[in-house]
C-alpha cells in the first residue's frame, strides 16, 4: 500500500495527475459549505486561544490545496492576515496554488490553531489479520497468508477489535493510523486537532474489513500497482487520545451552521436569485449531511492544551 501509493510512480505523488479530485469526491470538492465550516471552526479556536499574532491552519493530506484555499477564502480579512495555512502533502506543490500556502512534507512543530486532516488517516497504509497471521498482497492484488502477528499487533487486536478478528478471521490493524494521528497531534503546542473520515468504532466494526480501490470515480479490486488508490476505513476510537470527542459529520456540520433545509417557499417571489441560490445549498449541505453517504463520516476532535474538544462541550 506504501509502495502503490506513495512510491516511485505511486497513485499520489505522480506528477502531472489529476490529484484525489480526478478519481473520486470527498467533502472538500463537495461543496464550498465545507470549508466554510472549517473556517466557523477555526474562528473558534482562535478565540479559544486569545486571537495569537499566527494563527496555524495545518491541512494534513491537503491534496491540491482545496481546502486551506476555500478556508483563505471564506475568512474576513483580518483574521486571514494572521492565518498561516500549511499543507502537509506527499504530493509536488501544484502550479498556480495561492503563494500564501506553504507546502511542506509534515506538520510544522509546535503549531498554534487548528490542525485538520480530511481523508487524510484512510490512506495511511496498515496491515491486515487473517486467522493470526498478516496478510501478504502480490502487486496484482492476490492475497496469500504471511507470517504470524507480532505482539504489539496482536495487542492492539485484543484491544480494539472484538475477538481479536477471530469471527470471521479477517481484521484490519489500526495500530499504524494510531501513531500516524499521535504524530500529528504531538506537533501541535495548542489548539485543536482533527481528523474526518469514513470510520467504525469498537462497537461496529466491519467483520470482512473494509480495503477498497478507487479510480476515476469508480470502485475497483484494491490492487496495490499504483493505478488506483487504496484505502481502508478508519478505527477513529482507537487513534482518539485524553479528552477527545467523537461526532457523526451531520453532527459536526449542524453544529457549525450548515443546514439542509429548504429555504422558505415565499423567498421565491420575495426574491427568486436568493431563492435559487438557497436551494442550491441545501442540496449541497443535503449531499454533506446525508445519511448513507458523507454525512457518516466521523469527526474526531481532540483538544490540546485548550478548554474543550468541541463549540460548545463542556470543558473535559
Ligand atoms: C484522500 S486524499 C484527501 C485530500 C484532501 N484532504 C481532501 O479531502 O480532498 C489523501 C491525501 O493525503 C496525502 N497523504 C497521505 N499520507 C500523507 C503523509 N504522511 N503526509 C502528507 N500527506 C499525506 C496523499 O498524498 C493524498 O493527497
Amino acid at each position: 500500500m506504501d509502495a502503490a501509493l506513495y512510491g516511485p510512480g505511486g497513485f499520489y505523488v505522480r506528477p502531472g495527475g489529476p490529484g484525489p479530485a480526478g478519481h473520486f469526491r470527498t467533502s472538500v470538492h463537495a461543496s464550498a459549505l465545507y470549508a466554510g465550516a472549517v473556517a466557523r471552526l477555526l474562528r473558534w479556536v482562535d478565540a479559544e486561544l486569545g486571537h495569537p499574532q499566527g494563527l496555524d491552519l495545518v491541512d494534513m493530506g491537503a491534496g491540491r490545496g482545496e481546502l486551506l484555499a476555500g478556508v483563505l477564502a471564506a475568512l474576513e480579512p483580518e483574521t486571514a492576515a494572521r492565518v498561516r495555512p500549511y499543507a502537509v502533502e506527499r504530493a509536488e506543490r501544484p502550479v498556480g496554488l495561492d503563494p500564501r500556502i506553504r507546502w511542506v512534507g509534515a506538520p510544522p512543530e509546535g503549531a498554534t490553531g487548528l490542525l485538520f486532516a480530511n481523508e487524510w488517516l484512510d490512506n495511511v497504509p496498515l496491515e491486515i489479520a487473517e486467522d493470526g497471521r498478516y496478510v501478504l498482497v502480490a502487486p496484482d492484488g492476490t492475497e496469500s497468508p504471511g507470517g504470524p502477528l507480532d505482539g504489539a499487533d496482536r495487542a492492539w487486536l485484543e484491544r480494539w477489535w472484538p475477538g481479536g478478528g477471530a469471527q470471521t478471521g479477517r481484521a484490519e490493524i489500526g495500530r499504524a493510523r494510531d501513531e500516524a494521528w499521535a504524530g500529528a497531534v504531538a506537533s501541535l503546542e495548542r489548539g485543536l486537532a482533527v481528523a474526518v473520515d469514513y470510520g467504525h468504532t469498537r462497537d461496529a466494526r466491519p467483520p470482512y474489513g473494509t480495503l477498497t480501490g478507487f479510480r476515476a470515480g469508480r470502485e475497483v479490486p484494491p490492487v496495490p500497482d499504483g493505478g488506483c488508490d487504496v484505502t481502508a476505513h478508519v478505527a477513529l476510537d482507537s487513534c482518539a487520545g485524553p479528552g477527545a470527542v467523537l461526532l457523526t459529520q451531520r453532527e459536526a456540520l449542524s453544529g457549525l451552521g450548515v443546514s439542509g433545509s429548504r429555504p422558505a417557499l415565499a423567498l421565491a417571489s420575495a426574491d427568486p436569485v436568493a431563492y435559487v441560490r438557497a436551494l442550491a445549498s441545501a442540496g449541497e449541505a443535503a449531499e454533506l449531511t446525508a445519511r448513507g453517504g458523507l454525512g457518516d463520516f466521523l469527526w474526531l476532535c481532540q483538544p490540546v492544551g485548550i478548554r474543550a474538544a468541541w463549540p460548545g462541550a463542556a470543558a473535559g
